[in-house]
């Protein structure tokens, strides 16, 4: 991977994780990432958050079943989970960092009932409204049990893109498990020249898309467009990256 220019404390951090993945070590390598993010929150950058219902959300939930058990991995506060529960669905997200969960129960003036669950050696505190539940813990550990059952839709914008590569089988035999066959992800990416700068986030493109899923999955591409790059990847020679929709279909 180049160095990119101008890195903040933060990058070098996570990328001093990237590092310590090939190594080993998995306990402390949960800890840095979780530290990594959580410092993302308490300095607020979180320019990924969009305060409105993704537009790519919206056209196409007329693919989803009615009534779908859907699933929004690493969810952040995400407005999406209100519009989807606003829809008729069951929702779940899951998150780690614990002030990112609290500002969305408070920004939605919900109240949550929280209880703890456990499963497979990985606990979760479980933050329940109606309509709608957020898991606080690591998302890679999850399993069908602590999500109550099988999964209709996934939905994932910025969650893949999110993780270190090391880290991408794991998270995408993840979602294989917890969805029923015949079920769906709606996957929103980001593609760039990563050889420019490091993730997060990290760059999906089409081929990256297909050597993950194309077995186990049907996949349709719904949407591509340039989106603007966040001022630290244009000072590193990124100005737009290109976004991407897939509908994913589980085939099996
Ligand atoms: C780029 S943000 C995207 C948030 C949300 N999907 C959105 O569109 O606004 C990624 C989020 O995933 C969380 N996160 C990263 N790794 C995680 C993990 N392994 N388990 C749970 N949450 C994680 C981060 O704290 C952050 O809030």
């Amino acid at each position: 991977m180049k160095i990119p220019v101008g890195r903040s404390e933060l990058n070098r951090k996570f990328e001093f994780v990237q590092n310590w993945t090939r190594v080993g070590g998995f306990r402390l390598k949960t800890d840095m990432k979780h530290e990594f993010w959580n410092e993302r929150w308490q300095q607020r950058h979180i320019g990924f958050h969009l305060g409105h219902p993704h537009d790519w959300l919206v056209a196409a939930h007329e693919r989803f079943p009615a009534a779908s058990r859907i699933y929004v991995p690493l969810c952040g506060k995400t407005v999406d989970l209100v519009w989807l529960r606003d829809q008729g669905h069951d929702v779940i997200g899951c998150e780690f960092v614990a002030s990112a969960i609290q500002d969305f129960f408070r920004e939605h003036e919900l109240s949550a009932q929280t209880e703890h669950r456990e499963s497979g050696g990985a606990s979760y505190e479980c933050h329940r409204a109606p309509g709608l539940s957020v898991l606080q813990g690591d998302a890679l550990n999850l399993n069908p049990e602590l999500v109550g059952g099988a999964i209709d839709v996934i939905f994932d914008r910025a969650a893949l893109v999110a993780l270190d590569p090391a880290s991408r089988q794991r998270y995408v035999d993840g979602l294989h498990r917890l969805l029923r066959p015949g079920g769906h992800i709606l996957l929103i990416a980001f593609a760039y020249d990563q050889s420019r700068i490091a993730g997060p986030p990290w760059s999906i493109d089409a081929p990256t898309i297909e050597s993950l899923f194309g077995e186990r999955f049907a996949i349709e591409t719904l949407a591509v467009r340039a989106e603007e790059g966040n001022p630290r990847f244009q000072a590193a020679g990124v100005p737009e990256m290109e976004e991407r929709c897939c509908w994913l279909t589980r085939k099996d």
